[in-house]
């Protein structure tokens, strides 16, 4: 079997003081060159586990191993990864060449490579004009790139980023985000992304390890975790969801029968096929309002919300809310009261543990 490239193995952390563990049972294989990202609520373990893998934090069971090496017990500066933190740490009294060299400096690299390498690195981040610039005379995005720069100019094996954006106003998010993952595929670094933000780890990521309350609830591919999300909690927190309480009357071919409380029988996909309670999951904006020749469920719309490029609604069937996103413009915009059909795709219903 091949070996993986970043290997976290059964890792716990059981903060001193506390009686239950921040993070429990952590099993994850990294590849070399991909870009991972850690997701989930504030407080589930994130940090924790990224700075386990810096080897700022010791974790209390467990091993790390890097391309092959146990590295469990590997002090912080010999693991050879770049950190950037949420806050940059840069240093305020040094300009952005020195901030950037630090690294290099500290490790006795030659005056001539420094200056050659912490070029390249400003380069890279588009800062080269800056180089001589006080850190308290930059932008916040500015900033960001000298902190991503200072991590990337001692050619670490992994790059750890834990929330990088996330002092970044909406539009330079967006921004660097791509920048980030640009960066990231040119120099084919492996990457551990640390982010509360699903619309930034569904951009960004080769695959995504959601969490909650120190466990792992489900890894996939953004597309994996967007469509099959493995149970309720990833659903929930990956876009928007509408749940059904449903009853599976029998499944065949991957497609169950399913009573939906208050709407009635449906089909939907399902890969467990097994009768009885189940959660039908249906994306707002997979469900279809008027479809000639559909008539799987009637309701009325309650509110409309306006968006721009698409409109929200909540149409009232039975005693459910349910959410309708609907291309702007499709079928004008139904005012609140107006009676309507929905109905949906039997792909786009999926059955949930
Ligand atoms: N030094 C500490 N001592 C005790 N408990 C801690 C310590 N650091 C973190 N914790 C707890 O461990 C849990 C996980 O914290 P962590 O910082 O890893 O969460 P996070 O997922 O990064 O959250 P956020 O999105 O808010 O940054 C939290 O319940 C937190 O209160
Ligand atoms: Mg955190």
């Amino acid at each position: 079997m091949a070996m993986s490239f970043l290997r976290l193995e059964h890792i716990v952390k059981t903060y001193p003081g506390t009686d239950r563990p921040s993070v429990a049972d952590f099993t994850l294989d990294v590849e070399r060159g991909e870009f991972i990202s850690l997701l989930g609520p504030s407080g589930c373990g994130k940090t924790t586990t990224l700075r386990m893998i810096a080897g700022l934090i010791e974790p209390t069971a467990g091993h790390i191993c890097l391309d092959g090496k146990e590295l469990t017990r590997t002090p912080v500066h010999q693991r050879g990864m770049g950190l950037v933190f949420q806050n940059y740490a840069l240093f305020p009294h040094l300009d952005v060449a020195q901030n950037v060299a630090f690294g290099l400096e500290m490790r006795r690299v030659p005056k001539a490579d420094v200056k050659r390498r912490v070029a390249e690195a400003l380069e890279l981040v588009q800062l080269g004009h800056l180089s001589g610039r006080r850190i308290k005379q930059l932008s916040g995005g500015q900033q960001q790139r000298v902190a991503l720069a200072r991590a990337l100019v001692v050619e670490p094996s992994v790059l750890l980023l834990d929330e990088p954006l996330s002092n970044l106003d909406a539009k330079l998010r967006d921004t660097m985000r791509d920048e980030i993952r640009s960066i990231q595929q040119k120099l084919g670094i492996t990457t551990v992304f640390v982010t509360h933000d699903q619309d930034e780890a569904l951009a960004t990521s080769d695959r995504i390890v959601v969490m909650s309350e120190g466990n792992i609830e489900q890894v996939g591919t953004p597309e994996q975790i967007y469509e099959h999300p493995s149970n309720q909690f990833v659903a929930n927190f990956i876009g928007r969801v509408n749940l059904f309480d449903a009853e599976v009357r029998h499944t065949a071919n991957g497609v169950a029968a399913v009573d939906v409380a208050g709407l009635g029988q449906m089909q939907a996909a399902d890969d467990l096929g097994r009768p009885g309670q189940v959660t039908v999951l249906v994306r707002p904006h997979r469900l279809r309002i008027n479809e000639a020749g559909r008539d799987d469920a009637h309701g009325t719309v309650e509110s409309v919300v306006y968006v721009g490029d698409s409109i929200e609604y909540s149409v009232r069937v039975g005693t459910k809310a349910v959410a309708v996103q609907s291309v702007a413009g499709r079928h004008g915009r139904l005012e609140r009261g107006t009676p309507v059909r929905l109905s949906w795709e039997t792909s786009d219903a999926l059955v949930l543990k």
